[in-house]
């Protein structure tokens, strides 16, 4: 009785409140771990490397490392690894019991390099590996790592390392702290039965001028100086009406951080999934900045650095070398993968809302979007399909017949995603309750009993995903002959896996439960929804190993992204979570998460149409694009606004639909390349300060710079056209509405009227499109496509588009098509990487040029051996170059006739 009562208040808090509780989530101050280790000076910390205990073999070198305040022995273990990438952890060398390595995030192919010891005499010992040089100092320990002879990051040089070794309270070891050993926030008591286990460890990036990384955080993109602040939190929770501007934790963690200068790029990945605090120095102490500098000693230049402070586990931290941004974006996901090439329909528009109440309004909904001409693809569920919040079951009285409203879905070409949650309700006539109970499959609370929390379904449990066994019980549930009332169409949507519980400490698992191998949650917390989504794509694949799953989850660590894409969760209403969409995709798309996207007008509160057309319009360029929205919002769909908005919505979700050739290629690159699709200024523009900072503008790969329009009441914006070299030399700039050129750096004032989102194709690139759009992504499947060719200062450019059946495995067997395009000389040629083996009746359809001195008076086609004169139009500031009509997987060239 009395856990309904505090659903039905966490439920109605969760529902009415406008602004974040924070007395429900910790500052560091109210963590003991936390709190006690920023006590910590820099220069504090007293461990050093016994030299005389280096042992070598091919790939790693292992010493012990002395903590001199206590004299506890530690084993530092030093690997190098191919690509500028290097590993170093740190583990006691007698624990009293075993602590917690992350398993589960690394791909297998992770290889090690050879490591050469260079010189073992005197204070220092010096590895090398390839280009890079590991200068160990042994007293006090710190490592240098030097790519190319350059200083790149440092290890431990602010000394701010911290190790608790394991104890025994009976020990009476000195204590720091009253709540090492037991500690309690609000009514919950965390019992700590292995008292105080922290760790702790710096990294400074002395090329560096900004740090980021580390999300999930609703701030800039460039972290911020946590000095007389917080730390950035790294602890998966569910924040309702979450702030802006704030260094609280969200729903995933990531704890990959970059440091970036006009020279270098570097980065850490720590690989620890416990609660993790991130403490951030900024550079830019250099300089005189007060006139006591003047009078006083000039303020010596400290880089900018990190300190990982994380509340259980081992130090095991990658150094990620460089030298470039893009370098160190793929050293990580070399260790972490990249994101599965995903089916095409899913880079496509996504209507989703708590909830559609039955299968009516879903059909009624899907059949709007006919009747007012603008693409859909898929229809979402939210967990009021579900009988009683039962995942697994339908509600069917609301929605009698599944099958019958995912066919009308399916014969319309268009796709279904529904909710599946972590937490399943306690009610014995229950399935896959009674059989979890019955085989054990519940997480555990410390006294090893099923631990009982409350989610939407009231009291429930929540399987142990860490257990493979488990993983696989709940993976059996997915195919269509288990879940009968679904098909094999149908997607899957992944919430509340942080886990949220509504009754639990920080509305999660009290971290004392009890895990597979009998590993606390306080050690794997940050992964929890990983493990889940593991379970899920193990399900989708049993259910069909030929096609690619697609899985949206809210909770996601290190390497989700090779299971599951990412949304910002419960975002609001408001112009400033518009902007903070841009800024924490980006920071998401550094680690990993290249599909990443917001709640499409805001899920919380009800958005005034210029914000829905703004927002939407931002949508267009954004990689997830889903309109969603919280159950007590007015109902939003497009034609519900007035006239102009549903206008401008139907446009850009065209818009969205021409451009889906370029963004299914860029995610097969993605796959291949490990890049991000969507990238940060500095990615492309590595010198140019002034960009750093820019987290409101972006590019897509190399192909174009988005800068929507994010303000209220907007006429113009300022659009930054970013240098290459730092000064004055740029790329030249086309807008993608009309083909005006750009060919400056710098701000410029752009007018922007209600229709207007400035786009601009890099000169140099060509890019794939499609100009016919139609209801869905796959009735264009065979559609024909459109080559935009935006020209350099050299008069050439170069492209690739990526084509195959957009659904299933078939490409990893050779079935596709990549090409290559590149003009130069006047003329447009195509290549193949590989000889395509995929059918395509695709032809070509169009070429637009623009950045051509003069207009050519017509083009002349060749291929097979024909060739064909062609009629040359003006286009805007372009030319067109129309009905080229030859297969798109044929080799041709297209020559231009002065
Ligand atoms: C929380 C999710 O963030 C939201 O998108 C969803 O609508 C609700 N849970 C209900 O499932």
């Amino acid at each position: 009785m009395r856990l309904k009562l505090i659903v039905l208040i966490l439920f109605t808090l969760y529902q009415c409140g406008s602004g974040v509780d924070k007395s429900t989530f910790k500052t560091c101050s109210q963590s003991s771990f936390c709190r006690r280790t920023r006590k910590d000076l820099p220069g504090s910390s007293k461990f050093a490397v016994l030299p005389e205990t280096l042992k070598t073999s091919d790939n790693f070198v292992e010493l012990d490392l002395i903590n001199k305040a206590n004299d506890h022995l530690f084993i530092l273990k030093l690997e190098a690894l191919e690509d500028n990438k290097f590993r170093v952890q740190i583990d006691e060398k007698n624990p009293l019991k075993p602590r917690h390595r992350v398993t589960d995030v690394l791909q297998d192919s992770v290889k090690s390099g050879n490591i050469n010891v260079d010189t073992q005499d005197g204070p220092e010992i010096v590895f090398s590996w390839g280009e890079n040089k590991a200068v160990l100092t042994n007293e006090p320990f710190r490592i240098d790592f030097y790519q190319k002879d350059v200083l790149s990051v440092s290890v431990n040089a602010k000394r701010l390392m911290r190790f608790e070794h394991i104890r025994r309270k009976s020990d009476g070891e000195p204590t720091e702290d009253p709540e090492e050993w037991e500690e309690m926030f609000g009514e919950f008591l965390d019992s700590k039965p292995n008292g105080p286990e922290a760790i702790a460890l710096d990294f400074s990036f002395p090329q560096a001028d900004v740090l980021f990384g580390i999300p999930q955080h609703a701030e800039t993109f460039v972290l911020k100086s946590t000095e007389g602040d917080d730390p950035y939190r790294l602890y998966n929770l569910d924040v309702a009406y979450y702030e802006l501007e704030s260094k609280m934790s969200l729903y995933g963690a990531v704890p990959v951080i970059y440091g970036h200068g006009a020279e270098r790029s570097a980065g850490v990945f720590w690989h620890n999934a416990a609660e993790t605090w991130v403490d951030i120095w900024d550079s830019n102490k250099k300089g005189v900045s007060s006139v006591l500098d003047l009078l006083t000693e000039p303020r010596a230049s400290e880089p900018p650095a990190a300190r990982f402070i994380s509340e259980s586990g081992i130090v095991d931290a990658f150094i990620l070398l460089g030298p470039t941004p893009l370098d160190a974006f793929k050293q990580y996901t070399d260790l972490t993968g990249s994101a599965n090439l995903p089916q095409l329909f899913t880079l496509a528009y996504h209507q989703c809302r708590w909830n559609y109440d039955n299968s009516s309004d879903v059909m009624d909904v899907a059949a709007n979007y006919d009747n007012y001409d603008i693409p859909l693809d898929t229809m979402w569920l939210d967990i009021e399909y579900t009988d009683e919040k039962k995942y697994f079951t339908w509600d069917l009285q609301n929605f009698p017949d599944p099958l019958a409203m995912i066919k009308n879905l399916t014969d319309s070409n268009r796709h279904l995603t529904i909710i599946i949650d972590p937490h399943y309700k306690r009610d014995d006539s229950y399935f896959f309750h009674r059989e979890c109970e019955k085989m054990g499959y519940y997480t555990k609370n410390v006294t090893n009993k099923d631990y009982e929390g409350s989610c939407w379904p009231g009291p429930a449990s929540y399987p142990d995903f860490f257990n493979p066994t488990v993983r696989s019980y709940y993976a059996q549930q997915f195919p269509v002959d288990k879940f009968k009332t679904t098909t094999k169409d149908v997607m899957i949507w992944n919430d509340m896996n942080e886990p949220s519980v509504f009754n639990g400490p920080e509305k999660t698992m009290p971290k004392d439960n009890i895990h597979y191998g009998g590993w606390e949650h306080r050690d794997v917390h940050n992964m929890f929804g990983h493990m889940q989504v593991m379970g899920t794509f193990q399900g989708m694949i049993e259910r069909d190993p030929n096609q690619r799953p697609f899985i949206l989850t809210r909770s996601h660590f290190a390497g989700s992204q090779k299971y599951a894409i990412v949304w910002m969760g419960d975002n609001t209403a408001a112009w400033g979570h518009l902007k903070n969409s841009i800024k924490m995709c980006l920071s998401e798309a550094v680690a990993g998460f290249s599909f990443c996207g917001s709640d499409v007008g805001g899920f919380f509160d009800n958005p005034e149409p210029e914000l829905v057309e703004r927002w939407y319009q931002t949508g267009t360029y954004t990689p997830f694009f889903r309109a969603h929205a919280n159950q007590d919002t007015k109902r939003r769909e497009p034609w519900l606004f007035p006239e102009k908005t549903r206008l401008v919505i139907r446009d850009a979700v065209r818009k969205r639909y021409s451009y889906l050739p370029m963004w299914y290629t860029m995610f097969y690159e993605h796959e291949k390349y490990g890049l991000p699709v969507m990238r940060p200024l500095l990615a492309h523009y590595p010198k140019d300060k002034e960009s750093y900072r820019i987290d409101t503008q972006f590019m897509l790969h190399d192909l174009l710079l988005i800068c929507p329009v994010m303000d209220e009441g907007a006429t113009k914006i300022e659009v930054y056209f970013p240098s290459k070299d730092g000064q004055k030399d740029g790329d030249v700039w086309f807008d993608t509405d009309n083909f005006q050129k750009y060919d400056k750096v710098g701000y410029e004032t752009i007018q922007v009227d209600y229709k207007k989102t400035p786009a601009y194709q890099r000169g140099g690139t060509i890019i794939p499109k499609k100009e016919n759009i139609r209801r869905t992504s796959t009735l264009m499947k065979d559609d024909p496509y459109t080559l935009v060719v935006c020209l350099d200062k050299n008069g050439s450019s170069k492209g690739t588009l990526y084509i195959d059946d957009e659904k299933s495995y078939e490409y990893r067997k050779g079935k596709y098509i990549y090409e290559q395009f590149e003009f130069k000389d006047n003329a447009l040629k195509n290549s193949f990487a590989t000889t395509p083996d995929y059918d395509t009746p695709s032809t070509l359809e169009r070429v637009i040029i623009a950045g051509l001195e003069k207009t050519p008076k017509s083009a002349t086609i060749e291929y097979d051996g024909k060739s064909q004169e062609l009629k040359v139009v003006s286009h805007e500031q372009a030319v067109a170059i129309e009905n080229p009509g030859v297969n798109i997987a044929k080799e041709f060239v297209i020559k231009l006739n002065y």
